[in-house]
């Protein structure tokens, strides 16, 4: 379930209480759960619950007055990997059926280009009514899957199928649909992340802010999208586990190099989106310099460029993304960057954008490519201008 973008639509029946369970071992399981709830079914289960436990809000109308926000329906259809809806009442599934469009999860599922599940729960007469096995169908044949109700003890003190699936079992379904649509690249990405540490001396040295959390957004999304990942990073407290990664990790530029250039002949493409130090200390001490007898000034050289090293010991198949971290004349400098370091794409972020680069979970970027295409991704999540990332660089080989 890692990274994976799961929508959750909650409809009005009794089972809606059995959703926490669901949405707390999603998110146990490190997915990104957003929940579309109708307005009925906030009497079965309180929007503040699901919200807590999804770490989201959640939608319910399209004009949410409180907040005064509009809750986009296509937006939350292109966010999901994968919708599914439970419990799902025989109301919304004829309507699922039917074309009837008149709330938000409704005009969603309407939006949807991913997979939509559905885990129906209703009396066990309403279950069997023709009319609502003529509505699965209708379901099936438009490519929604259904898991079907269980058999027990029903709300109304009745026995038979109607129950909605428990949450492990929509979970085995979620897990198995995963697992199908995985999909099987024999591709990899030489990845960079975090900053660099150049010592002074055993105790100072000379480095940035980067958190790696970009790096790390690069290389979830490009795990996620089936590629297998070198991920070499400068000290970070990120983590990341995947089958198909391997992570180096390094404290200097050198060692940074070092280990790009063990891995690159073996790479399709590079992102390299480490912050580097441009700059070591001439020397490093042995012990702690000591105020009294150190020199004014530290004398600094120049370390290696590891990304444009890369990009001019490639073979021709092999992409070069770079990123630009600039403070003033932004694009000018991007540009330039894409030009001299010979780049398929260069990736622009500036610290002129408030709570973009550095540190938090957001950015702000424009993507250039060499032919001049220009993509303004607005503030967002690092692991969604991750996504959007990978959409891009994968169009190039279209
Ligand atoms: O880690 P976070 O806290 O999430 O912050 C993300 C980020 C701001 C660090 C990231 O989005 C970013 O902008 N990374 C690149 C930072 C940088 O060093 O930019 P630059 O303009 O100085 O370098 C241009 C490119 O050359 C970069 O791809 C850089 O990795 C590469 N480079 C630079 C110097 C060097 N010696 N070797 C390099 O490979």
């Amino acid at each position: 379930m890692y990274g994976k973008r799961i929508l959750l639509g909650i409809t009005g029946g009794i089972a809606a209480y059995k959703i926490a369970y669901l949405i707390r071992s999603l998110k146990r399981q490190e997915a990104e759960v957003k929940c579309i709830m109708t307005p009925a079914s906030s009497s079965f289960i309180s929007p503040l619950v699901v919200s807590t436990l999804s770490k989201n809000e959640v939608a319910i109308e399209f004009w949410d007055k409180a907040s005064g926000t509009w809750n986009n329906h296509v937006e939350y259809a292109e966010w999901a990997d994968i919708f599914i809806i439970a419990p799902a009442t025989m109301n919304t599934i004829g309507k699922m059926a039917n074309g009837l469009c008149d709330n938000l999860l409704l005009a969603t599922y309407f939006s949807m280009k991913g997979k939509t599940i559905v885990a129906p729960a209703m009396d066990l007469d309403m279950y069997k009514h023709p009319s609502f096995l003529r509505n699965i169908d209708t379901l099936i044949h438009d490519g929604v899957a259904i898991i079907p109700a269980e058999d027990g003890e029903l709300a109304s003190g009745l026995e038979g199928q109607g129950r909605m699936a428990e949450p492990d079992h929509i979970e085995t379904h979620l897990n198995e649909y995963f697992k199908r649509s995985a999909p099987k690249l024999d591709k990899k990405i030489c990845i960079t992340a975090g900053p660099t540490q150049e010592a002074i001396d055993p105790v100072r040295y000379i480095s940035n802010h980067s958190s790696g959390k970009m790096g790390f957004s690069v290389a979830k999304a490009a795990l996620l999208r089936g590629y297998e990942v070198e991920l070499i990073c400068g000290p970070t407290k990120e983590q990341l586990f995947h089958p198909k990664l391997r992570r180096t990790d390094v404290k200097t530029a050198e060692e940074m190099l070092d280990a790009v250039q063990r891995c690159w002949q073996k790479c399709d493409l590079g992102i390299f989106s480490a912050a580097v130090a441009d700059f070591k200390p001439a020397k490093t001490s042995k012990t702690k310099l000591k105020k009294e007898n150190t020199d004014e000034f530290i004398e600094l050289v120049q370390n290696p460029d590891i990304l444009k090293w890369a990009s001019f010991h490639r073979e021709n198949k092999q992409k070069v993304v770079g990123f630009a971290l600039e403070t003033n004349n932004e694009q000018e400098n991007a540009l330039l960057k894409l030009k001299r370091k010979n780049l398929d794409l260069i990736v622009l972020n500036s610290t002129q954008d408030k709570g973009a680069t550095f540190g938090g979970e957001m950015n702000k970027v424009t993507i250039f490519d060499k032919e001049g295409l220009v993509i303004d991704l607005k503030l967002q999540n690092k692991f969604e201008i991750a996504i959007k990332l990978i959409d891009t660089i994968e169009k190039l080989d279209a």
